[in-house]
């Protein structure tokens, strides 16, 4: 996508070959600034610290830093066999990092298996780097493909409307480009439907406590000039019961074989307002964010619970310069829990890059039976 008029990607191996490039979302939308990383020590910082965050960069990160991992087994082991058992230990640091998140535990889980099938050290760099490339690839190609598929959507909806009438769209945090390598998942097919000229306007919970949603996913539309508002996370269930919904989109960090759907906090909310008020909910996803061995994503996907801070305390700028105040007095305890589960029966579809299919399992299996046949 561009900034500034200039393409990026949110990760890519920098021109000395060895370092990985990445955007510090920290930042955005105030300051934009790239970091370099070094180690697989950086990239764990990287992932845990939320420089970056979202489904498919968090995985496109953890397969560049398996690379950075490769580079430091080479170092450190004499023997194929210690270099994979040192890379397999690197590998679980980086999962540790974040737990919900499922295309961190794929990326990691790919590097090691293609690294592990060659048979020299020096190879198997070689191999991680590929890996770590074809990642990031497949990554944007796959957003762009449900760009295509979830464009269908907006379309169909567009031509119910009258001419002139923007196709109102809901989303929840951040599903745009940074949160995958490029295109975004939620809004890719936000962005397809804007380009081939199909007035869209998009509602953009802030998302609170992080605010990707105002940060992040506004600053993107706007760089890509989309017509959208902010506003604050629980203003979707009136504009639903109002009729200035017409779809919600989200993406999601991992969705169960069955269709359950984990997401940032407060997507469970939006899906029970929009059952009510008859509004379409769909999550785009790339079939990397599958969890194939999870039934009930409720009950078993474990939901990430983050420093108490992000919630006492809020960020923004403040004369050119980015400030936190507190919000909450004296030592009242919070609680952060940054994910929750939608059951698939709240959900309308899942836009994937094979196609749209039904929340179960029985459609997620016609999309993708080798999966099914893998485990
Ligand atoms: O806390 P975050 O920013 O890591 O939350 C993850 C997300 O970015 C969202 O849940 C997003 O909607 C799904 S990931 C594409």
């Amino acid at each position: 996508m561009l900034v500034d008029g200039k393409p990026y990607r949110t990760v890519w191996i920098e021109e000395d070959g060895t370092t990985v490039g990445i955007i510090d979302q920290r930042k955005l939308p105030f300051t934009f600034e790239t970091v370099s990383l070094k180690s697989t020590g950086d990239a764990c910082y990287a992932i845990r610290e939320m420089l970056v965050r979202g489904a498919g960069c968090i995985g496109a990160v953890a397969a560049h830093g398996m690379y950075l991992a490769a580079q430091e087994c080479l170092k450190a082991t004499v023997s194929p066999e210690s270099f994979d058992e040192l890379l397999a230990e690197k590998g679980t640091q980086l999962c540790e990092t974040r737990p919900t998140a499922m295309n961190l535990a794929w990326a990691v889980e790919r590097a090691l298996a293609e690294v592990g099938g060659e048979d020299c050290t020096q190879a198997k760099v070689v191999r991680a780097g590929g890996v770590a490339v074809e990642v990031a690839d497949e990554d944007a190609e796959w957003c762009h493909s449900i760009g295509k598929h979830g464009f269908s959507v907006i379309e169909s909806i567009f031509s119910k409307k009258g001419k002139n009438d923007p196709v109102n769209i809901l989303t929840h945090c951040n599903a745009g480009w940074l949160a995958f390598v490029d295109y975004g998942s939620a809004t890719a097919p936000i962005y397809a439907a804007h380009d081939a000229g199909i007035p869209v306007h998009v509602w953009v919970d802030e998302t609170r406590p992080r605010n990707q949603g105002a940060r992040l996913t506004a600053w993107e539309l706007a760089q890509h000039g989309v017509p959208h508002t902010v506003i604050v996370d629980n203003v979707g269930g009136h504009l639903m019961q109002h009729g200035e919904v017409d779809l919600c989109i989200t993406g999601t960090d991992r969705t169960t074989y069955t269709g359950d759907v984990a997401n940032k906090i407060g997507t469970y909310l939006k899906a029970l307002a929009a059952k009510d008020n008859d509004i379409p909910f769909y999550v785009a996803l790339p079939s990397s964010t599958f969890d194939w061995k999870t039934r009930d994503g409720v009950r078993e996907i474990p939901i990430e619970e983050r420093d108490g801070t992000e919630v006492a305390w809020i960020g923004g700028d403040y004369e050119g310069g980015e400030r936190e105040v507190k919000l909450v007095a004296g030592d009242s305890p919070v609680a952060n829990y940054a994910f929750d589960v939608t059951p698939a029966r709240l959900v309308s579809g899942l836009i994937t890059e094979r196609g749209i299919c039904e929340a179960d399992e029985t459609d997620i299996r016609r999309l993708f039976p080798e999966k099914f046949s893998e485990s």
